[in-house]
Formats: structure tokens, sequence, C-alpha cells
């Protein structure tokens, strides 16, 4: 009986690039048709590297919710919600905080990561070891069946069953372990051909105007060594190929293949098809999310739609944890 329920969230760091809408949105959008969906903007977890700027955390909330929308996200399909809107995970956040011992956290290969490699900023905060903490309340809170991620937050899945299998034995077996959902995505490389990042200013965004699009694809990088018009090129070796790799209908591939090979293609005019199947596709995201604009009052709507229904779910959870806990 019922769906299984999926839950997953993401961080609001900034405008949606289309690494993240292949990455993470696309996937999103099948399984809202498939299963019972929660999906959050994690505004909690921006805090635990960003606690120090948070002037324009509301700003971008506000963009990611619009770029969700207009992506797909459908609120009559999924329950939508931002993460703090929930004061019952912070509270399940308390609980689980008692019974996670530290060495599981430092040994976090995620956390060891990201202290070695952000140097810009302080992290020794007890909030950003406690990333997992805050991570399996989310998840439990709604007792998610699965939650479909990418592979670096493998561990912070495995913590979450960890920390249900505990309290279960501390209390009383409240939490279901929830499963992690890999789904491989294709990777998308940003213009100059590294990961697309927008700490990399290579990226294209999904609220980038057509115009703006059609220049960032013009530069995009070919196969280095195609210098003139008439050298043969290698499209293993080119970046625009990654995008053709996903944008442009497979049946079109070969062709574009050979003409790259044997020169009768030129790079540009590659690339210019390259731009028309790719608006094809996202032009219409672009309108979307500009109607979208024009209607503050509905995006109001569909987060208090959606925290009512996450409420519901979370205070059910909440009752139990209490009793178990005897508190
Ligand atoms: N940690 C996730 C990320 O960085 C975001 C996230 C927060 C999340 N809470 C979650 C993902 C709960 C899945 C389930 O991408």
């Amino acid at each position: 009986m019922g769906r299984k329920r999926v839950l997953s969230g993401m961080r609001p760091t900034g405008s949606m690039h289309l690494g993240n809408l292949l990455g993470a949105v696309e996937n999103w959008k099948r399984l809202q048709e498939q299963y019972e969906s929660f999906f959050f903007i994690a505004d909690w977890h921006a805090l635990t590297t960003n606690y120090a700027e948070t002037k324009g955390l509301r700003q971008s909330k506000a963009d990611m919710l619009v770029d969700l929308l207009a992506s797909g996200l459908d609120p009559d399909k999924c329950t939508i919600f931002a993460q703090s809107a929930l004061l019952e995970v912070a509270e399940l956040f308390v609980y689980f905080s008692m019974i996670t011992p530290i060495p599981w956290l430092e040994r976090n290969p995620t956390y060891k990561e990201q202290m070695e490699n952000i140097t810009d900023k302080d992290l020794t905060n007890y909030g950003f070891l406690g990333y997992p903490v805050l991570q399996a309340a989310d998840i439990l809170a709604y007792k998610a069946d699965m939650v479909p991620v990418g592979v670096d937050q493998l561990p912070h899945l495995e913590l979450t069953r960890e920390i249900a299998r505990r309290f279960n034995n501390f209390y009383k077996p409240v939490f279901p372990e929830p499963e992690a959902l890999l789904t491989e995505m294709p990777k998308l490389p940003g213009m100059d051909g590294r990961k697309m990042s927008k700490s990399y200013g290579n990226a294209i965004y999904v609220s980038d105007s057509p115009d703006e699009m059609r220049k960032k694809i013009k530069v995009i990088v070919t196969d280095p060594a195609r210098i003139k018009r008439t050298d043969p090129g290698n499209p293993e070796l080119c970046t625009a190929f990654v995008f053709h790799s996903i944008y442009t209908p497979e049946a079109d591939i070969p062709e574009l293949e050979k003409a790259c090979k044997d020169a009768s293609i030129g790079c540009v005019d590659c690339k210019k098809r390259l731009a028309d199947y790719m608006l094809g596709q996202l032009e219409p995201i672009y309108a979307k999310r500009q109607e979208l604009l024009g209607r503050p009052d509905y995006m109001g709507d569909v987060l208090a739609a959606g925290e009512a229904k996450a409420r519901e779910v979370a205070q059910a959870t909440m009752a139990e944890v209490r009793d178990a806990i005897g508190i």
C-alpha cells in the first residue's frame, strides 16, 4: 500500500546551472512521476559553510525555487519546501546529536576532503562537523525510503542509516533505513572543458537569456589541434561534442562526427547546430522562469502548501520520537 517516499535536498548556493539541472533536477522530475516525492531547499545546510555571508541567502532560495519550478518540478506531483520552515527537523537534530559519536563524524570522507580543500573559509565550526547529523534528521523526519544523491553523498547516507539503527536500538524501532538512489548522470563540463562550476566562471545558467546562452555556446572549447577551418577535427577531444552527446538527437551524431573528422563542417557551424538543439530545450525553461517571476504570490503558495504537507509527516514522526525517548 502507498507509494514509496523519495526525498532530496539541494543547497541554495546561487543560480542553478545546466550541470545541476542534469545531475539532480532531471532525475527529480522523473521521480515525481513515480514516487511520493519531497524536495527541499537546504538553507540550513548552506549555513554550515556560509554562516558568515548570509546577505544573499533569501534571494538564493527564491532563485532556486523559480529554477526548480521552471525546470519542471510540478507542485501537484511533489512536495516542495524550505528546510528551515520545519522546526521539527531541528528538534530531531538535537536528539540525533546526543547519540552520534564524534568519531563517526570525524572520519566522514566528505568532511575530511572539504576540510583539506576549502581553505578560504574557517570550517572548524560545530555545525559543519554535524552536517551529516542534520542531513540524517532531514531524511528520517520524513521517513524517506529512498534518497536520490550523487556519489559524494553516499557517506552521508551511510551515516543516516547508522544513526537510525542506533536510535532504534537505544529506544524503539521508529526509523526505517533509507536507501541511496544513485543515478548515473552525464557529467557536463563547463565552456572551458573543466567541470561546470560557478566558481570556475564556466557555467551556463538556467536563468541565462537565450542570447546569453548562444554567446556562451559559441565559446565552448573544441579540439585544440583544429586551428584552421580546413584542419580535420577529433570529436573525442572536443568539449562541444560532450554537449552534443547530451542535447543533440542521437540520429544526428554520426553525421556530425564524420563532418568534423573530414573538416566538412567548421566548429562555428557545428556549435550553431548545438545551440539550436540546446535552446529548443532550454528556451521553454527560460520562458517559464520569466512567467513565474511575475507571480510571486503563486510561489509563496507553493512553499506554504509544501510546508503544510511536510509538517504533517514530520509531526507524526516527532510524536513517535518523543514517545520512544520518553521526553
Ligand atoms: N548534502 C546534500 C548536498 O550537498 C544536500 C542535502 C541536505 C540533502 N539534506 C539532504 C540531500 C537530505 C538528500 C537528503 O547535495
